[in-house]
Parts: structure tokens; sequence; C-alpha cells
């Protein structure tokens, strides 16, 4: 059954150019720099519904989606990119009932994707050493209504308190070798560890560092996107794209080597 829009509804609202806006439904107008729209209108009315501005701009209220959550979020640090996101939850088989371990929180953009996958039932136990960077966060998921599966932790350096207990383990730090021993002892046998790291070099130290624990299935991706232009007569990729975000390193626990 179409679901109808209520009011304290996080809404996208879509406008005629193509910008979007993450909103909530409140009995306030909402002005964008050529026109306005009384978000109360929306009150009642399905997902999907077309709002037209005093002065004729279409607006469309849609359910907002993760990837959605996840672009409008509000960025103090370098975040973890939707491409990155999709293979990290494939690659740390992260879903329903799952104990993620995650370092560091930054802004949550992966702390958000992971909330998400892991369902009521699941944990994202994520550290991060900057006081302000977890308010942040904590802020960002709770706009969203994930707070709640999130345990935030401080500094990952005296080490993870989890032991074995981790489905997989994420590390979005500088200095990832210098956790890998205590993301180690984090996870159950044969579970998935993943970092992201935006330098060459950095891969080769994560490598050297993985080569002398006991891991397994060592893997080095990149991921790249392209978008194309939106005319059908004449498809072809957009003039630029973003080239470079960062290198995706996998592996797997394992007892021995
Ligand atoms: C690039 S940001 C993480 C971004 C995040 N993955 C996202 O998608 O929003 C890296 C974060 O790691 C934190 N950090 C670095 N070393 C840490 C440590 N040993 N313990 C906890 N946090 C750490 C930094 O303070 C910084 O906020």
């Amino acid at each position: 059954m179409t679901e109808r829009i209520r009011e304290g509804d996080l809404i996208l609202l879509l406008s005629g150019d193509g910008n979007t806006y993450l909103l909530r439904v409140e009995d306030r107008p909402f002005h964008t720099h050529r026109d306005y729209v009384k978000l109360a209108d929306l009150v009642g009315q399905p997902y999907g519904t077309r709002l037209t501005g005093v002065h004729g701009t279409p607006f469309y209220a849609l359910r907002p989606v993760i990837h959605d959550y996840l672009m409008k979020l509000k960025r103090a640090t370098q975040i973890i990119y939707p491409k990155e996101i999709g293979i990290i939850l494939l690659k740390l088989d992260v879903g329903p009932g799952k104990t993620i371990v995650e370092c560091g929180t930054g802004s949550g953009a992966l702390t958000m994707a992971l909330a998400r996958a892991v369902g009521p039932e699941g944990r994202v136990i994520t550290y991060e050493k900057e006081d302000r960077f977890r308010q942040l966060a904590r802020e960002n998921l709770k706009r969203v209504g994930l707070e709640g599966r999130v345990v935030f932790k401080g500094s990952a350096e005296p080490g993870f308190e989890e032991e074995e207990e981790a489905d997989a383990v994420f590390l979005d730090v500088r200095e990832p070798w210098d956790l890998l021993d205590t993301a180690w002892r984090a996870l159950k046998g044969g579970a998935p560890f993943g970092a992201l790291v935006p330098t060459t070099n950095q891969v080769s130290r994560l490598l050297q560092a993985l080569g002398e624990l006991p891991f397994v299935a060592l893997e080095v991706q990149e991921v790249l996107q392209r978008f194309y232009k939106l005319n059908p007569e004449r498809l072809r990729p957009e003039d630029r794209m973003v080239a470079h975000t960062g290198y995706l390193i996998f592996a797997r626990k394992v007892w021995e080597r």
C-alpha cells in the first residue's frame, strides 16, 4: 500500500532544477532561491506527490533512500563514498544481526551504512579518538533514526575491547597497520577484515603488515564510477569524474599461517 507522508517525516524534496533537499515535514514554508512551498501541504499525501511552488516550480516529495542520507550528512572529515561502501558491505558480509567493529568513525558515513545493514538486532561498535567527530557522527545517525544500533567508543590506541566477537572489522585511519594486532584479536575465526587508505604507499605498508599476521585471502582493489549524460540520442559519459578516492584492502582472519 502506498505510504502517506506524516508530520515529522524526513523527506527528500526534489525541485524542478534537479536540486535535492533532505527536510523534516513541519509547519513551515521551504524556500529555494527561486520559489517556495508549504511543507505542511504534504501531510497525508502519498510519497511521490508533486507540489507546485508559488512561482510555478515543481517539487516532488520522495522517501529518502540510504544513498540520500549518506550524501546529505554533515561532514567534518573525509568520508567513505557510496561506491566503496557497496563493495565493503558485500566483502564484509554485513547483514542482519551482525556485530561490526569499525575505526575511525569520522563523520559517520560508513557507520550509517553499516548500522542500516545490521538491522535492529545487530550492532556497530565504532571507535573515534576526537570528541567533536564522535558528536557529529552521533547527530548524523540520530537524524536518520539509526543511533540505537551504534556503540560509540574513544581511541582505539589501547586496542579494541572486543575479543573474538566481531563478524567483521573495518579500518579507515591513516595508520591502519598500528591497529592490525587488535583487529585480528577482535575478529572471529575466518571473519573478514577491510581497510581503506588513500595512497599507494599506505597500501604497501598495510600489505606488509598483513603478511606478518595470520591473515589470508588478501586483496587490493579500487572502485571507479562514471556517470552518463542523460541524452538518449547522444548517450556518453560525463566529461568529469571523481578519479580517485581510496584503495580498498580486504583479508580474512585464520588461526595460523
Ligand atoms: C577519514 S576519517 C573516517 C571517515 C569515516 N569512515 C566516514 O565514512 O565518515 C578517519 C578518522 O579516524 C580517526 N582516528 C584515527 N586514528 C584513530 C584511532 N587510533 N582511534 C580512533 N579514531 C582514530 C580520526 O580522528 C578521523 O576522524
